[in-house]
């Protein structure tokens, strides 16, 4: 890419980039930027990243941290005053729960919310002082499914998920005039998985077209084309079958109310 001398380089800070969405989103944001920061615990992973980056001629840095930690937190808040002010900011580093929140060990929990809310919050808040200054800024709080979907063994998974719904749309509220986009993305299950679900009983995952089910660059092309137009939701879930599991979802638990 590379900044004209007028330009700003354009830059974006990536959470959770060593795997999954995260990387995904590291690749697709390379034709938007000119700087990338990623960051993650797994130094190799985030390596291969970057000179996969920089081949494509962005400038690239790792950040290891861990997020579920405060010197993790500082090390990133630093690195956004140091280096920023951001175009972008992704916040994708997260871990998922599997099991009765009785039979959880009370720091793994504890852990999951310091990195879904806590480190949301903090990166947010150090993004947002340049962001508004400069009158511009996006930012994608990668949640879940899961916000619309309170099942057993999600019960601080979906409570953190349900969180970040709600922080973005009422983060948007106030960061509107100051030029900030915010998109809180709500990633669900593809096809295979819907015969687990209890939401789609009468939906037999077989009679699912495969077109329903979407791939982490097919998400990610579309949570990055969303953010960019501006009647796009806050709160942005990609594929019909999860919305339908969504609004099924919302609609009983107003019916029990
Ligand atoms: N993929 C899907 O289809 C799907 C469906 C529903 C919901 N989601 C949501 O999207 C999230 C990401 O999905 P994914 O498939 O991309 O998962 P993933 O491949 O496991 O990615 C999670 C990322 O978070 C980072 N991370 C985990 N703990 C961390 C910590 N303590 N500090 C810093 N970084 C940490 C990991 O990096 P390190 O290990 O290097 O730290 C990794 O890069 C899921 O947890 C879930 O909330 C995804």
């Amino acid at each position: 890419m590379g900044a004209t001398m007028t330009q700003a380089p354009r830059k974006a800070l990536i959470t959770g980039a060593s795997s999954g969405l995260g990387a995904e989103f590291a690749l697709q944001m390379a034709s938007r930027c000119d700087q990338i920061i990623v960051t993650g615990r797994h130094q190799t992973a985030l390596d291969e990243l970057a000179e996969k980056l920089r081949q494509r001629g962005l400038e690239c840095s790792v950040v290891v941290a861990d997020l579920a930690t405060t010197i993790g937190m500082a090390r990133l808040v630093e690195t956004i005053r140091q280096q920023g002010p951001l175009d972008y900011l992704i916040n994708h580093g997260c871990c998922s729960s599997d099991g009765h929140y009785l039979a959880q060990h009370p720091a793994s929990q504890h852990a999951m919310v310091s990195l879904h809310i806590n480190a949301t919050m903090q990166l947010t808040l150090a993004a947002l002082g340049g962001m508004t200054a400069r009158g511009r800024g996006r930012i994608i709080n990668v949640s879940s499914l899961a916000a619309f979907l309170p099942a057993a063994s999600l019960a601080v998974y979906s409570g953190t998920a349900a969180f970040l719904n709600n922080f973005s749309e009422a983060l948007q509220r106030e960061v509107k005039s100051h030029g900030v986009k915010i998109q809180c993305l709500c990633p669900g299950y593809t096809a295979k998985e819907l015969q687990n679900t209890g939401y789609l009983a009468d939906v037999e995952a077989s009679r699912i077209p495969d077109e329903y089910g979407i791939t982490a660059p097919e998400l990610v092309q579309q949570s990055l084309a969303a953010l960019h137009r501006d009647d796009s939701p806050v709160v942005f879930i990609a594929g019909e079958v999860n919305r339908i599991l969504a609004r099924k979802a919302l609609q009983k638990q107003l019916d029990r109310s």
